[in-house]
């Protein structure tokens, strides 16, 4: 949460720091800020909201001169968006500046300390701290400073230094939260994500937990916490530029909707082969496999949903008894397992702080870690046993879609690769589940070209209280998707329930003219939802109906419908989240909201 970018070159950087900030405000928006050394010492500019008024407040940079700077854009934690809790902090004489991404966990100890030894503070936030403790501990040699700070401090950060003893070189380090180095030419980068440097660069080195930089324009050199060299691989960024840009569409969210069908095939295409499902990439054995006896999933969010989906379609699948937990509660709940669970591990980012946390729980305990990750050389890719990646490329949008459905399909191809070690499908089966992953993407297409239909329903809903979205079995799993994407983009209150469970309680706040989506696409259970449809109704719900376009009894229960087409049971979900995704679109757009950025969010989530 909180973006950083950090340049030394040989043109402006004020400039380079705003355009790399933008592509890095899915991070964070609620302030942003640089320090900047201008020849004679660093000058600071920020300002509490978006990056916009940064730029108004620096003439797009051109107020605030100079060669080296860094920058940051703020989801805050420690002290309210404010033009002081804003990044960069600077210590108390101005000597040093710094932005950081993550949370000083003991900053209230340190802080009460140096006060003690008569340091003013400004702000409230915990980076103060750590700029404070750098000049404190500073006896000319910065990176010496440095280390003496990480040592006392606990928590996660990326941290970008500037020192006006040294205005020729940025000093950053990380742990647990990300930061990349990009290399240029006659220019170099620190950043917490590869967009924001991409338009100048696309050879980065990424960091390990603990690893320094001493970044300058024509050099960049990577020590270890003793202060010996190390030696990094340069990755090469491929994908476009495009890919990280709007390409026509109002909204990145609008963007990856419409791009689900590529980044699905794109994901499934090189795992099948010769009608089976192959990974490569993983050094799981069969016998590993076949001693499993209980799964479990963890993750946070849409990603957790993925893993409710996940666990009924591998259980019913493969047998194995699986849980499914979200990562902030796993950690600290004692989870039973060891050598003979497999923890999957569910992110877009791969670096949530609570997944992250998680991960490191069920591998301390002896479980192995096969994790689904978007963002390739992510922290939870990296330290997971395994790794499978989904090819969604680069998400942008605050609320998930593509990466979601690229989950989905790792779950899909995950399940047919275990039952056919496990032998739980007959090959008729298997190979009839292969057809039908292939042939999701052209249904998700037929999908999309039908969204005016989502779009008329959304203009009859869009000024709505309530929603509560209800289904069963799979339908439930999407229902927890749908209703968390509505609420997130359009702040419409919403909420998910297992068609069964409404009675219990949840149906007295059903009354006239509430909304109920009702997700009905699974056939065994369809008449048992169509009863719940009828309870709902009798108090006076309107309810709009999802299910295949085969079911079109629906039409004599619901108020509106939308069909999806048919396909076998497991794989609905792939089709049925489209209208749902589309739905909390054009209802966050009828009202006016700010879709790829909503309030109070951030996409990373890289705080507990
Ligand atoms: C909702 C959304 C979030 C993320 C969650 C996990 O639209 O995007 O709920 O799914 O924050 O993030 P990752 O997948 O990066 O671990």
């Amino acid at each position: 949460m909180c973006g950083i970018v950090g340049y030394a070159g040989e043109v402006q950087a004020a400039p380079v720091l705003l355009s790399g900030l933008e592509k890095l405000e899915y991070r964070g928006y609620d302030s942003a800020g640089m320090a900047i050394y201008d020849g004679e010492a660093i000058r600071v500019a920020k300002a509490k909201g978006r990056l916009q008024v940064l730029r108004e407040l620096t003439s797009d940079g051109a107020l605030i001169p100079g060669v080296i700077g860094i920058g940051h854009t703020r989801w805050a934690t420690h002290g309210a968006p404010s033009d002081i809790n804003s990044h960069p902090q600077v210590s108390d004489s101005g000597k040093f500046a710094v932005v950081h991404n993550g949370i000083i966990e003991n900053y209230l100890q340190l802080k009460e300390k140096l006060m003690k030894k008569g340091v003013a503070f400004v702000s409230e936030t915990d980076t103060e701290v750590v700029a404070q403790l750098l000049e404190y501990y500073y006896k000319g040699d910065i990176v010496d400073a440095v280390i003496q700070v990480l040592r006392r401090v606990e928590g996660s950060y990326a941290l970008g230094v500037l020192c006006e003893d040294a205005p020729d070189q940025i000093v950053a380090v990380r742990k647990d939260s990300p930061l990349i180095v990009g290399l240029g030419n006659g220019e170099n980068f620190i950043a917490s994500d590869v967009p924001a440097i991409l338009s100048r660069t696309r050879d980065i080195y990424r960091l390990n937990d603990n690893e320094i930089v001493i970044l300058k324009k024509n050099s960049v050199q990577v020590l270890n916490m003793d202060k010996e060299p190390v030696e990094k691989e340069v990755s090469h960024i491929d994908w476009d530029v495009s890919a990280a840009e709007k390409g026509g569409y109002e909204h990145f969210m609008a963007k990856e909707i419409m791009e689900q069908p590529k980044a699905v095939r794109d994901t499934v295409s090189p795992r099948l082969r010769g009608g089976r499902v192959v990974f490569d990439e993983i050094s799981l054995t069969p016998e590993q496999i076949r001693a499993f006896r209980k799964i479990y999933i963890v993750a946070c969010g849409s990603a957790y949903h993925v893993g409710v989906v996940a666990k009924y379609v591998l259980e019913q699948t493969t047998r194995i008894p699986v849980e499914v937990d979200v990562a902030s509660e796993f950690r600290y709940r004692q989870p039973i397992l060891g050598a003979d669970t497999l923890v999957l591990v569910i992110s877009q980012s791969g670096e949530t702080a609570d997944t992250l946390a998680a991960l490191r729980e069920a591998k301390r305990l002896g479980a192995y870690t096969l994790s689904i990750v978007n963002v390739v050389g992510s922290t939870i890719a990296n330290e997971s046993d395994d790794v499978i990646y989904t090819w969604a490329g680069p998400e942008i949008a605050v609320a998930t879609t593509k990466a979601y459905s690229t989950q989905l399909a790792v779950v899909y191809l995950l399940t047919l690769y275990l039952a056919d070690l496990l032998g739980t499908l007959t090959p008729q089966q298997y190979a009839g589940y292969i057809e039908e992953l292939t042939a999701l993407p052209e249904k998700m297409e037929a999908i999309l070209n039908n969204r005016a239909i989502i779009q008329y329903l959304a203009s009859k809903f869009f000024n709505v209280r309530d929603v509560f979205f209800i289904g069963r079995n799979l339908d439930y799993a999407m229902s927890l998707e749908g209703s968390l994407k509505l609420k997130e983009i359009s702040y419409i209150h919403s909420d998910a329930y297992a068609a069964g469970e409404l009675k219990h309680g949840t149906i007295s706040l059903v009354e006239d003219g509430t909304l109920v989506v009702a997700l009905a696409t699974q056939k065994r259970l369809f008449d048992k939802m169509m009863s719940n449809v009828r309870e709902v109704k009798t108090r006076g719900a309107v309810v709009l109906g999802v299910t295949t376009s085969s079911q079109r009894q629906i039409e004599k229960e619901a108020d509106y419908v939308f069909y999806i087409p048919d396909c076998c049971p497991m794989m609905l979900p792939s089709l049925s989240v489209i209208p749902l995704q589309l739905f909390a679109y054009y209802v966050s757009s009828m009202k006016g909201c700010d879709i790829d950025k909503p309030r109070n969010l951030a996409k990373s989530v890289t705080v507990e």
